[in-house]
C-alpha cells in the first residue's frame, strides 16, 4: 500500500523565525501526526536545521528544494545532498521546473542530483511535467514519459519508498490553473508504466507518484481520488498553517 504523501514547497519563502512560528502552529493544531498519510515540508536551506529542531519526534518529515550533483568539493554555493542528510531530512526535490527553467537544469543533470540524494540516504522527490504547448500540441505524456526517463537514468533507489516522482505540469504551477483529475491520473499512470520498466511492476506499484501545480484545499480531494495519484507536492497552499492542514486532512480521508 502507497501511503499519500503530503509535501509542502516553500520555495524561497520565509525566514528562519517565521518558518519556527509556523512549525509551532502547525504541530499545535494537528496534534500527533496520525497514521495513514505522510507529511514532509521542503524549505529553503537556511530554514532546514529549524525544521529538523522543530519537527524533531513529530512524525512530519522535512528535506530540501534541490542538492548539489556533487557530492563534496569545491563547488561554492552548493549544497551537498550529505549535509542535508545530517540533519535528518528525509527528501530533495530534484529537477523542479523553476530549476529546470531558471537555471536550464537538464534532466542528466536531475539524474545526477537524483543519485547524490540516494547516496546520502534520501529520498529523491523526481520532478517532471510538460510545458503548455507541448500539452496543446496533444504531446505531454510522450514528452514526460521521456524527460522521466532521461532524469531516472542509472538511477537505482535500493526500495520503492526511496523514490518519489512528482508530475508537476509547468502551466499548472502557481496559475491557479490545475489539470483535470483525469489528466492527473493518465499521467500519473504512464509514470508508473515507466517506472515498471525500468524497475519492474511490483517495484512501481510501490513508488508514490504525486500531482502537483496549483492545488488547493478546494481542488485536492478529486486529484487524490486517481488510483495512480499519491498525493500532491503544494507550493502557494503550503505557505499558511490552514490549507496545509486542510491538504495533510484530505489526504488521512482518503
Ligand atoms: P503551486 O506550486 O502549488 O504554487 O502551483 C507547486 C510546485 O511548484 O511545487
Amino acid at each position: 500500500m502507497r501511503t499519500p504523501l503530503v509535501a509542502g514547497n516553500w520555495k524561497m519563502h520565509k525566514t528562519p523565525s517565521e518558518a519556527r512560528v509556523w512549525f509551532n502552529e502547525f504541530l499545535d493544531e494537528l496534534g500527533p501526526m496520525p497514521e495513514g498519510a505522510e507529511a514532509a515540508i521542503l524549505p529553503s536551506f537556511p530554514l532546514l536545521p529549524v525544521a529538523a529542531e522543530e519537527l524533531a519526534g513529530s512524525g512530519v518529515f522535512f528535506g530540501a528544494q534541490d542538492v548539489s550533483a556533487h557530492d563534496w568539493g569545491a563547488y561554492t554555493g552548493e549544497v551537498s545532498a550529505y549535509q542535508v542528510a545530517d540533519l535528518g531530512a528525509k527528501y530533495a526535490i530534484v529537477g523542479h521546473s523553476e530549476r529546470r527553467k531558471y537555471w536550464k537544469e537538464a534532466s542528466s543533470l536531475v539524474a545526477e542530483k537524483a543519485k547524490r540524494a540516494l547516496e546520502a540516504g534520501l529520498v529523491p522527490i523526481v520532478c517532471v511535467g510538460e510545458e503548455l504547448e507541448v500539452r496543446e500540441r496533444g504531446e505531454a505524456i510522450p514528452f514526460v514519459v521521456d524527460q522521466l526517463k532521461a532524469s531516472l537514468e542509472g538511477v537505482r533507489p535500493e526500495r520503492p519508498e526511496g523514490l518519489v516522482v512528482a508530475y508537476e505540469p509547468v502551466w499548472a504551477i502557481g496559475t491557479g490553473k490545475t489539470a483535470t483529475a483525469g489528466d492527473a491520473e493518465a499521467m500519473a499512470e504512464a509514470i508508473r508504466s515507466v517506472l515498471a520498466e525500468l524497475f519492474g511492476p511490483e517495484f512501481a506499484e510501490e513508488v508514490r507518484v504525486l500531482y502537483g501545480g496549483s492545488i488547493k484545499p478546494e481542488n485536492f480531494a478529486e486529484i487524490l481520488a486517481g488510483p495512480n495519484v499519491d498525493g500532491g507536492l503544494v507550493g502557494g497552499a503550503s505557505l499558511k498553517v490552514d490549507s496545509f492542514l486542510s491538504l495533510v486532512k484530505t489526504a488521512l480521508n482518503r
